[in-house]
């Protein structure tokens, strides 16, 4: 049965707010507060940015690499396993000021591949970069790759045997990471990175690298970032849709919860969204069980986390 829910969080008229998200998914009971400690933690961090003046490119970059270290969720460390049992990352970043956009697919085993793909923002040549390309990109660009063995945690072993032998995937987790901000100049930026799915086939990219997909960011309008069922989220371009209905006059709430609906509707996926508008203000909305995340503003004392 599909369920679908909307939440909204306190705004900010003005000064910055950020809000991030775990991924979409099914986390378990005993799990949902290590869960919520996580994402508090990379808000925090983004917000400590925002704070003193930083960009929101800079505070987005900054929660998905707190996130990519965490390796209860399913981005850099503890990303999930392919086919061939091994990580392959997906990761964009785009800034709301000047639609600079940079990404990277199928990426081997590098800590963070949200900072190769801002470093691809930055070098502008190219948007997309993939597999072995992505890989040439991040060691000229003086990135340190890792390992398979280093980057592999049990609990994703763990996961990917489970789903070869064919068993349910109970106590799904989803774990796709991201953020959107704005910051107090009122430019706004998003960030995702994942491991995509377990098991996926090799070659297979979801909608966390492509902009307008997982990753999209407009200063006329707001920024998203999706996690859930990455085929669907392609396939109705679900980050620019909701931009897009926050350009129509739809309050990051609202947009998030008419998004998430229109992809059940569409395309019958589920999946979560998070959204924030130049004022500063942030939504959210899940079709799944959970979908941890967040957030903090101008003025609130202390980081607000939910599931
Ligand atoms: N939403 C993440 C993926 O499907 O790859």
């Amino acid at each position: 049965m599909l369920v679908t829910g909307s939440w909204a969080a306190p705004t900010s008229a003005r000064g910055f707010g950020v809000l991030v998200h775990g991924g979409a998914g099914d986390v378990p009971a005993d799990r949902v507060a290590s869960h919520r400690a996580g994402c508090g933690a990379a808000a925090r961090a983004a917000a400590e940015i925002l704070a003193r003046g930083g960009s929101a490119l800079d505070a987005v970059q900054r929660a998905v690499e707190v996130l990519e270290d965490d390796p209860q969720f399913n981005a850099g460390t503890g990303a999930c396993l392919d086919e061939s049992g091994e990580v392959a990352l997906d990761a964009s970043i785009m800034e709301g000021a000047g639609a600079r956009a940079g990404g990277v697919t199928i990426l081997p085993p590098f800590q963070h591949p949200i900072a190769i793909a801002r470093a691809v923002l930055e070098d502008g040549q190219h948007v997309l970069y993939a597999s072995e390309g992505a890989t040439e990109f991040a060691r000229r660009a003086g990135f340190a790759p890792s390992t398979q063995a280093a980057m592999t945690t049990p609990a994703a072993r763990e996961r990917w045997e489970m789903v070869r032998r064919g068993d349910p995937e109970v106590g799904w987790a989803g774990g796709t990471v991201g953020a959107v901000a704005c910051d107090a100049r009122g430019s706004v930026a998003a960030a995702t990175s994942t491991g995509g799915t377990t098991n996926k086939r090799r070659g297979r990219v979801g909608d966390t690298p492509i902009i307008g997909a997982g990753t999209f960011a407009d200063d006329g309008a707001g920024a998203a970032s999706n996690t859930g069922h990455g085929e669907g989220v392609m396939r109705t371009c679900l980050g620019y849709w909701a931009v897009e209905a926050m350009r129509a006059g739809a309050a990051p709430d609202e947009a998030a919860r008419r998004a998430i609906e229109h992809l059940g509707a569409r395309v019958g996926s589920r999946g979560g969204i998070i959204l924030v508008d130049p004022r500063g203000r942030i939504g959210l909305a899940r079709s799944t069980a959970t979908m941890s995340w967040g957030a903090a503003w101008a003025g609130c004392p202390d980081v607000v986390t939910g599931i």
